[in-house]
């Protein structure tokens, strides 16, 4: 059952509309990555969750009851941003007491529920400490504290790791999942970067311009992209063009390939855009490869545990990645060259 539904929710800024359409369901401990480039609507998407915007259209429903019209202080929603927004003024206990006090709680509850939220992000030392006397990593988890100390139905985070360096950025996502976990939190976690939405997300949803493109696991967003939009922006992709033979066959430079996907619809001679990713294809073939690719090398770099390499194959670059090995022999640079890869492996996009 669903448990966070967003239903047709469309917004405009004046006669811009920035979503679209957006339908997306939740279910209770959920943990739902929006992943997509700056400016596609996922931070006007979360704003009309917790209410700070309220939708043109569309409603929103959260365990039964509809929110669309309510203000932020009638929601129960806790939120996370990118910027440290702590209050400076205040030590690190008082931050994470600020929601519980305007809600009128009890001191003794309060001292309570505030020494629990440190004891989770693991700050109970330094619950005297003021912001600036904190690392950026710190102050993002009492933000964290914050927000779930009056214990939201929902927790929305809005880029939260994007102002931290990348080694921090790493291990508290792992320590935000997994806090979310233990509380069994339904989450709605906001990102631009690929890895992240992929490493921690139960499923994600892949933003283009106010549309979601693709909804699915980490899995299907990365192995079976809907759109052209979700395979380029997920990882790093080979998009290759191929001419239609017959409908299952299409040429590609000097090569005609069996694909397995069909291609009825398409008449002989029309141009299909294939995707191909880097680590699906290797020279040297292994079992279960039963396609190959020729053309001639370009480039080869060596990228420490993985050398990636360019073949040119009439006229699309393909690029491909095999593991550091020391017995590895790599053709030089204008040689010929073949590809092996599964068949499976090579996607028609269809948008
Ligand atoms: N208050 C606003 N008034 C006008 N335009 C806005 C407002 N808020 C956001 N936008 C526009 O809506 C689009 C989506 O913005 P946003 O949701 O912040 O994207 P993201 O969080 O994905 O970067 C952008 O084009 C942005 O300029
Ligand atoms: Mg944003």
């Amino acid at each position: 059952m669903s448990f966070l539904t967003l239903s047709n929710i469309k917004k405009s800024f004046g006669p811009v509309r920035v979503v679209h359409d957006f339908n997306m369901s939740i279910d209770q401990g959920e943990f739902v990555s929006f992943l997509g480039p700056s400016g596609c609507g996922k931070t006007t998407v979360l704003r009309m969750v917790a209410g700070f915007e309220e939708p043109s259209a569309g409603s929103i429903v959260i365990d039964g009851k509809d929110q669309t019209s309510l203000k932020p202080n009638q929601r129960n929603i806790g939120m996370v941003f990118q910027a440290y927004a702590l209050f400076p003024n205040m030590n690190v206990f008082d931050n994470v007491a600020f929601g519980l006090k305007v809600a009128g709680v009890a001191k003794s509850e309060i001292d309570k529920r505030v020494n629990e939220m440190l004891e989770l992000i693991g700050l109970s030392h330094l619950a005297d400490r003021y912001p600036y006397q904190m690392s950026g990593g710190q102050q993002q988890r009492v933000a964290l504290a914050r927000a779930l100390a009056p214990r939201p139905q929902v927790l929305l985070l809005d880029e939260p790791l994007s102002a931290l360096d990348a080694k921090i950025r790493v291990s508290l996502r792992e320590e935000i999942r997994a806090i979310q976990r233990k509380l069994g939190i339904t989450t709605i976690f906001v990102t631009h970067d690929q890895e992240e939405a992929l490493s921690i997300s139960d499923r994600v949803v892949v933003m283009n311009a106010g549309r979601a493109d693709q909804i699915g696991t980490p899995f299907e967003i990365y192995n079976t992209p809907a759109t052209r939009f979700v395979a380029s922006f997920v990882g790093t992709l080979n998009l290759i063009t191929g001419a239609v033979v017959d409908s299952n066959n299409v040429r590609i430079g000097e090569n005609v390939l069996t694909l397995k996907q069909s291609l009825d619809g398409y008449k002989m001679g029309d141009e299909i855009q294939l995707a191909l990713r880097p680590e699906a294809a290797s020279l040297t073939p292994s079992p279960k490869d039963d396609t190959t690719l020729s053309g001639i090398v370009t480039s080869s770099h060596f990228l420490g545990s993985v050398i990636r390499t360019r073949l040119d194959v009439g006229g699309n670059t393909i690029s491909f990645d095999m593991f550091n090995d020391p017995g590895l022999k790599l053709p030089p640079i204008g040689a010929p060259a073949t590809l092996h890869f599964a068949a499976d492996d090579l996607l028609v996009i269809k948008d």
